[in-house]
């Protein structure tokens, strides 16, 4: 089959060397190039913990004001407060936890400011107010500079259950002490009528506990989190959390970990801890990957350096891809050294902020700090990145990304009555086939993409993606990051036979490609049956795509 089918593309590239032109031989190699990805059944990863498709909500922004929430008295339509057409197309895609209160935000937050009656919340100045990334352009002020406080630990708790997520806190281990986190455990999860803080808890609103279970120790301690060393850092985590009040199920106690490959944070911080014992306490471990870059790598300016999230060139695109790419790197390299005081992996690893960060400027609304636009490549980046996690399923046990809406990498849009959904949204529908599946090994094999940065050659994997199984049903998402070759590729199967397929695709003409209020369906994924051939799934990814294969087995 394999050679017959072999003979035909050689037969049909060679009569097109005699006969056409040079631009339609090019057309032609483009829709032969050869790929293939095998999915072995018997070889199982890990479950795909819903976790990893997790979402991040800072008070940042236009993420929370405006955002998630409205307020009760707003003519935006509500639920109680909470934003009811992104609290619907957000429960679609199975949230599997939302990050809150932040972020930086997180360390200079009082949880008690958020709680009682609306109207008597105090207003404080953000943790942003001052950030360098306000543009002169931008709109300071309101709940952007001072926090009103109308959002709160209750309504974020309503927010998770209305979306179905399991809620994530981040406790201020910068600025308050430590009895103070044992509290806020206190009011989210004892018992009714057992203690003054879940009566308080019930005067707002919530008689039942909120069941708080995955509690962050601090947030990017080793900077805005307090600028600690990693060794002070476990001491603090120590000291924070033994003897913390937990009520029911053990708290899923997460450490501050590392920007991306600063290994000397998690090796110090897991010798440390060892030492002092602390990591049998502890559940996870916080690793912070962003993709920027920083107009092709020339220059490293925190914020000047970054490029733009609409106009960029081709090697602005596949750099901002293959910063992504590393994220499986860092992935085995933190895990390797973590084992090496934790050999039997009792920690995961819990990637609680990832995604691209790009140069202000194409702000949805001009409140909305660290908003951009998202294209048809954030879409293919988002993509590559859940892949790494489910073929690390093992070793992931959550992800984040940032953030929910309009701030960087954002599955929404949305402003006073308007809304909307971003390429990057579609990618999360797509891919939450694979939530609680089994991760299993697949082997692609494409031809590399080859481009040019800061004038030297460089390459980037031709297809990727990941496979998993859920009884008869088999998911692989495959990502074509090549923005000008399609990839035809056989899946072949091992361990069961395909019955039938379909493919949804998320593709555009040009990468550019994105989605604004005033044109809110630019990008949007297409689904298509497929024919099987001799039990072969054979399918054609075009350049710049995302795509998922729902293939039922026999
Ligand atoms: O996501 C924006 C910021 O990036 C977060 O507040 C911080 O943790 C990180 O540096």
């Amino acid at each position: 089959m394999q050679d017959r089918r072999q003979f035909l593309k050689s037969a049909a590239l060679g009569a097109a060397c005699l006969a056409a032109p040079e631009a339609a031989l090019k057309r032609l190699k483009a829709q032969t190039a050869e790929a293939r990805i095998e999915i072995l059944l018997e070889e199982p990863i890990g479950r795909i913990a819903p976790e990893i498709y997790g979402h991040f909500v800072e008070h940042l922004g236009g993420v929370v004001y405006d955002g998630v929430w409205v307020g009760e008295k707003s003519k935006v339509p509500n639920t109680g407060g909470l934003r009811t057409e992104l609290v619907e197309a957000l429960r679609k895609v199975r949230p599997g936890a939302i990050r809150w209160p932040g972020g930086c935000f997180a360390d200079q937050y009082d949880w008690k400011d958020g709680i009682g009656p609306r109207e008597k919340r105090p207003r404080r100045t953000s943790f942003w107010a001052q950030a360098q990334e306000w543009t002169k352009t931008m709109h300071r002020g309101g709940a952007q500079t001072y926090e009103p406080n109308e959002f709160g630990a209750i309504e974020f708790a309503r927010f998770c259950k209305l979306t179905g997520a399991q809620p994530y806190f981040a406790a201020n281990v910068r600025s308050l002490p430590a009895l103070e986190f044992a509290r806020w455990v206190e009011y989210c999860n004892a018992p009714a009528g057992s203690v003054s803080l879940a009566e308080q808890r019930a005067a707002d609103g919530e008689r039942d506990p909120l069941n708080v279970r995955y509690w962050g120790v601090g947030n990017e301690s080793w900077g805005c989190g307090g600028n600690f060393l990693a060794e002070d850092y476990a001491s603090e985590f120590r000291r924070y959390t033994a003897w913390l009040p937990s009520y029911g199920d053990r708290l899923a106690l997460i450490g501050s970990g590392p920007s991306s490959d600063n290994l000397e944070w998690t090796r110090r911080f897991f010798k440390k801890a060892a030492e002092g014992g602390v990591l049998g306490g502890m559940w996870g471990w916080g690793l912070h990957h962003y993709s920027w870059n920083a107009s092709g790598g020339r220059t490293s300016d925190w914020v000047k350096g970054k490029r733009d999230a609409l106009r960029f060139d081709a090697e602005q695109y596949y750099e901002i891809l293959r910063e992504a790419s590393q994220l499986e790197s860092l992935i085995d390299a933190h895990w390797g050294v973590m084992g090496e005081c934790d050999p039997k992996h009792a920690v995961k690893l819990v990637v609680d902020e990832w995604g691209a960060w790009y140069a202000g400027g194409s702000e949805p609304f001009p409140e909305a700090l660290l908003g951009q636009q998202n294209s048809m490549a954030d879409a293919v980046l988002a993509g590559l990145s859940l892949d790494i996690f489910n073929r690390h399923a093992e070793k992931v046990a959550m992800a984040n990304i940032a953030q929910l809406v309009n701030c960087l990498q954002s599955l929404f849009f949305a402003h006073e009555d308007r809304f909307c959904l971003t390429p990057t949204y579609h990618v999360f529908d797509m891919y939450a086939a694979h939530q609680g599946a089994q991760s299993v090994r697949t082997v692609f094999t494409a031809p590399a993409v080859r481009y040019t940065r800061n004038e030297k050659p460089a390459t980037l994997a031709g297809l990727a993606g990941s496979a998993s199984r859920s009884g008869k049903q088999l998911t692989l998402t495959v990502t074509n990051p090549s923005l000008d070759q399609a990839r035809e590729a056989e899946i072949a199967i091992r361990g069961a036979t395909a019955q039938s397929a379909r493919a949804t695709t998320l593709a555009a003409s040009d990468v550019h490609a994105h989605n604004s209020f005033d044109a809110p369906r630019e990008v949007e994924p297409k689904t298509e049956a497929l024919n099987l051939r001799g039990g072969l799934v054979v399918h054609r990814f075009p350049p710049a795509s995302a795509t998922k294969l729902e293939i039922a087995l026999g």
